[in-house]
C-alpha cells in the first residue's frame, strides 16, 4: 500500500510539473498566436487534453520507473516471480475510467464546436474561391473581388467557400479554425466563421494537399480597424467621396504614382509634383514648356511625349487605360494643389 502512495504523490508531482513548464508554460508557446474569438475556445479544449496527457505520460511512466528501480531483482535472486491469474477489480477500472473520461472529453468538444459555430446578427459575408493556387475573396456586400482577406478588427465574419478545381483547406492558425473547400458549386458550399481579435497580417494556408504547388498556395489575411477597412473599400470599388485633391492623393498612392513621384521636392525616379504646376519646366534638348494642366495630362497620357530635364522616362504609357477620366481629373486636382 505504501508503494501505491508515493506512486500516487509522484505521479500527481510529475502530472503538475509536466504541465507548467512544457503545456502551459507562458516562456515557450506551443500554439501561435491566438487572434480571434474561436481561437480561445479551441484553447480552452486544448488546455484540458494537455492536462489530460500530462496525467496519462505520468502515471505510464511514473509507474515504470517506479517499478523498475523499487521491484529490481535482488542480487542472488534466482527465483520466479509471484504468480497471479488477472484482477477483475483492476480490469473494471480501465475500462471505466478511459470511457467515462472520452465520453466527458467528448461533450466538451460538442460544447466547443457549438461555441466556435455560434452565429452573429452582424456578420460581413465574403465568398472565399479556391483555385490551383490560390486564393480569391469576393464582398458581395461591396460587389468587390481581392486577393487579399482584408477584415475589420472585432467583425464576426462568415466565410462562404467554395472550389473551382480540388479539394482545398482553408487554414489561418491564429485563427485555429479549418475548414475543407469542396468543388461542386452551390450544393457544397462550406461556410466558416471567424472574429478577428488582433490588428496584424497573417497568412492562409492551403491544408489539404491538392497538387503540384500546394505548399504555395497561401494568401494574405489583413485584420484591420474599422475605419481602415472603410478606406479599403472605397479604394478597392473605385469610388471616392472626397474632394477631388483628396481623391487624387489617394490614386496616387494606391496606383503607386508617389513611389516615383515625391510630394517634397526630393528627387526619386521621377520628377517631384511640388510646385510643379504653373512652373517653366526644362526638357531634354534645353527647351521649357509650362506647367500647365494639358501639360501635367499629356505627361501621364503620353509620358514619353516631353521628357524633364535630368531624368529619363520609366514611366508606363498605360495609365490612360488603368484610371479612369475622373481619376486622371483628380489627380491633376491633387498635384495643381502642391504649388
Ligand atoms: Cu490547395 Cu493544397
Amino acid at each position: 500500500m505504501i508503494h501505491f502512495v508515493i506512486v500516487g504523490i509522484l505521479v500527481v508531482a510529475s502530472t503538475a510539473g509536466l504541465y507548467r513548464f512544457v503545456f502551459d508554460n507562458p516562456n515557450f508557446s506551443l500554439l501561435p498566436a491566438q487572434a480571434s474569438t474561436q481561437a480561445v475556445f479551441i484553447d480552452e479544449l486544448f488546455q484540458i487534453h494537455w492536462l489530460v496527457i500530462s496525467f496519462f505520460v505520468s502515471l505510464i511512466i511514473v509507474f515504470l520507473l517506479y517499478s523498475v528501480i523499487v521491484f529490481r531483482r535482488k542480487a542472488g535472486d534466482e527465483g520466479d516471480g509471484e504468480h497471479f491469474e488477472g484482477n477483475t477489480q483492476l480490469e473494471i477500472m480501465w475500462i471505466l475510467l478511459p470511457l467515462i473520461l472520452v465520453l466527458v472529453v467528448a461533450v466538451i468538444g460538442a460544447q466547443t464546436l457549438d461555441k466556435v459555430e455560434m452565429r452573429s446578427t452582424n456578420e460581413l459575408e465574403v465568398k472565399v474561391i479556391a483555385s490551383q493556387w490560390n486564393w480569391r475573396f469576393e464582398y458581395p456586400e461591396y460587389d468587390l473581388t481581392s486577393d487579399v482577406l482584408v477584415i475589420p478588427l472585432n467583425q464576426p465574419v462568415l466565410l462562404k467557400l467554395t472550389s473551382e478545381d480540388v479539394i482545398h483547406s482553408f487554414w489561418v492558425p491564429e485563427f485555429r479554425v479549418k475548414q475543407d473547400v469542396l468543388p461542386g458549386g452551390e450544393d457544397f458550399i462550406k461556410e466558416l466563421r471567424i472574429t478577428p481579435t488582433k490588428i496584424n497580417d497573417f497568412k492562409i494556408r492551403c491544408a489539404e494537399l491538392c497538387g503540384q504547388r500546394h505548399y504555395a498556395m497561401l494568401a494574405d489575411v489583413k485584420v484591420v480597424s474599422e475605419f481602415e477597412f472603410d478606406n479599403w473599400i472605397v479604394e478597392q470599388s473605385g469610388e471616392c467621396v472626397l474632394s477631388a485633391e483628396e481623391c487624387g492623393n489617394r490614386w496616387a498612392n494606391q496606383f503607386g504614382c508617389v513611389a516615383c513621384h515625391s510630394i517634397d521636392g526630393s528627387k526619386i525616379v521621377g520628377p517631384s509634383w511640388l510646385g510643379l504646376f504653373e512652373s517653366e519646366v526644362p526638357l531634354v534638348g534645353g527647351t521649357t514648356v509650362f506647367g500647365d494642366e494639358d501639360y501635367i495630362r499629356r505627361s501621364i497620357l503620353e509620358p514619353d511625349f516631353q521628357i524633364h530635364e535630368g531624368f529619363v522616362n520609366l514611366m508606363p504609357s498605360t495609365f490612360g487605360e488603368t484610371l479612369t477620366t475622373e481619376q486622371i481629373d483628380q489627380i491633376i486636382a491633387f498635384i495643381i494643389s502642391l504649388k
